[in-house]
């Protein structure tokens, strides 16, 4: 007897028999793939002699989907003892060690040789835009904290550029100006008041002066409320920022609604002065071209790029404020460092304003900043994503000294904190803030991390520290933003005052924003 089959039967059969085939065929295609991986990790594992990094699993052997790691360090950063977590990690397992976080391998390193590779030896493997992407887009699409690869490279050539003349750039009269308004806010005969609050809104005055054109005038007593509002606006981004680095994932689960909202109007604010500094300038080009014939360029994108850049660099201006605000709470502390400081500057310039050819021989100021750099770094955290399968030459084997296998994809989170404070580069001490240690120790040791190294070192640097500044017309004056404008800060702050007393009566508390600040304030007071 013979069974009849429909024709649509056969075509259902033929069709389900192609889509069988299909999934073999995709199935072959990825096993295969994985094993050009494994032999491609193998490979390098060989040719490196890499051995098994330490990680966590005793202390999460349930935990397979990294689930509870996550909900811990999210509440670590919650309860403002993150630092003091990783820390009590890297000194049970080790400079470097591996964690299963919501499914993913995360390496913590403070080790100097790890941080160095990634940073600058094998930069071309680890990229940061993964991570920042999705957490800056909303508020600077295009800015450099978001960028990688020949973009990322085009961006940072026009913040250098932007950077490249300082005597242009760097007003030392406007830097008085910016003082005067923050002694303002010191009330006299040493009384008490919050430090931190000043330095942060002093920064912020000098960056957006330089960023957009107009200070925002946050140390003003009549500041605008457009002004106030962007403040205001900036801190809410940057606390949710980082909020949802910690957060990883889970950010998706808490409303957003705030931050898009501040992002909006900051935008909108930044926006407008951009476009008032782009027709600034393109109408004094045409006033030099003769009616500007011949200008080509396409003002709603140069609008839109000026806009990204501002916004990165005053997203990155706290550093700064940390490192004044960290300096008064050591000084607060340490009466000796305070006058010795004073007599310095005064035995070197006097009570004058230093002019800018005297910045350089400022040599104990320039000790101090690179000792707050050292103990209250600004970015206590950083991290990156390996775009290929990779190494770094330590944290593997029982004494951690060989190099480690990196797949393609793990994010290496590096602690500058923890380099500062646990490294043995810095001589005995290494909590305690003793700005003599820089006497014998070079700014250049790869263990002193606080602008990171490597092509993405931090391009407003070059305090004090980084190498003589006996010289600033010659050195590349990109690398000295910083350098000049703490060096004038402090150097004035010290030609008015002499003490430094410390109000601060509980300790110092972790809140890690894009920077990094004491929860409890830092209370002192000048006279
Ligand atoms: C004490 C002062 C400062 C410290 C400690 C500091 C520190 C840093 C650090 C750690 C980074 C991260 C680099 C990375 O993720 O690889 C960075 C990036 C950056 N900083 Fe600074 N910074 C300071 C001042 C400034 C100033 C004054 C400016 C601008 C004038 C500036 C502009 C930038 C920019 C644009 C980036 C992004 C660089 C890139 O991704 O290529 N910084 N800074």
């Amino acid at each position: 007897m013979t069974i009849q089959t429909s024709p649509e039967a056969t075509r259902q059969r033929s069709m389900l028999g192609s889509i069988l085939l299909a999934f073999v065929a995709i199935q072959i295609v990825l096993l295969a793939r994985k094993l050009y991986q494994i032999r491609q990790l193998r490979a390098l594992e060989r040719l490196y002699g890499c051995k098994k990094l330490s990680d966590e699993s005793d202390n999460f052997r349930y935990d397979i989907f990294g689930i509870v790691k996550a909900i811990k360090l999210a509440s670590h950063f919650r309860q403002r003892t993150s630092l003091q977590y990783t820390n009590s990690l890297f000194q049970r397992y080790g400079e470097t060690y591996a964690s299963n976080v919501l499914g993913r391998r995360l390496i913590f390193t403070c080790s100097a040789e790890n941080i160095k590779h990634m940073l600058s030896t094998a930069f071309v493997d680890f990229d940061s835009s993964p991570l920042r992407k999705p957490l800056f887009e909303p508020i600077t699409p295009h800015g450099i904290f978001t960028l990688d690869g020949t973009d990322w490279k085009r961006s940072r050539g026009q913040i250098r550029s932007r950077l490249s003349n300082l005597r242009n750039i760097i007003d030392l009269e406007l830097c008085e100006t910016h003082f005067q308004a923050f002694v303002q806010h010191i009330p006299p005969n040493g009384q008490v008041f919050d430090v931190q609050r000043c330095t942060s809104a002093l920064a912020l005055d000098m960056q957006t002066r330089f960023s957009l054109g107009e200070s925002v005038d946050a140390l003003s007593f009549t500041q605008s409320q457009e002004k106030k509002q962007f403040v205001d606006d900036i801190e809410v981004v940057k606390e949710r920022i980082v909020r949802d680095g910690f957060r990883g994932p889970l950010r998706h689960l808490v409303s957003k609604r705030a931050f898009h909202q501040s992002c909006g109007r900051a935008r909108k604010y930044v926006m407008a002065h951009a476009k008032r500094e782009i027709e600034k300038r393109s109408s004094s080009i045409e006033k030099t071209e003769d009616g500007g014939a011949g200008t080509d360029f396409n003002k709603s994108e140069e609008i839109a790029l000026f806009a990204d850049q501002a916004m990165s660099i005053v997203l990155a201006n706290d550093s700064m404020s940390t490192t004044l605000s960290g300096l008064l709470y050591c000084l607060s502390q340490d009466d000796r460092i305070v006058k010795k400081l004073r007599a310095s500057i005064i035995d070197t310039i006097g009570l004058t304003p230093p002019a800018w050819n005297q910045l350089g021989m400022l040599h104990y100021v320039r000790w101090v900043l690179q000792e707050a750099l050292r103990v209250f770094p600004a970015a206590v955290f950083n991290a990156r994503v390996a775009n290929k399968h990779s190494t770094m030459p330590s944290g593997g084997g029982a004494d951690g000294q060989s190099p480690v296998l990196v797949r393609k994809g793990d994010i290496v989170v590096f602690s500058t904190w923890a380099r500062h404070r646990l490294g043995k580069d810095f001589g005995a001490d290494p909590e305690k803030f003793y700005p003599e240690r820089w006497e014998h120790l070079s700014s250049d040791i790869s263990g002193f991390v606080p602008f990171n190294k490597g092509p993405r070192i931090c391009p407003g640097r070059k305090l004090s520290s980084l190498g003589p500044m006996v010289n600033m017309s010659t050195n590349d004056p990109a690398e000295q933003y910083s350098m000049i404008v703490l060096t004038y800060i402090v150097t004035r702050m010290f030609q008015t005052f002499s003490t430094v007393s410390n109000y601060n009566t509980k300790e110092w508390i972790e809140r890690i924003s894009l920077t990094f600040e004491n929860e409890n304030g830092v209370l002192v007071g000048l006279s």
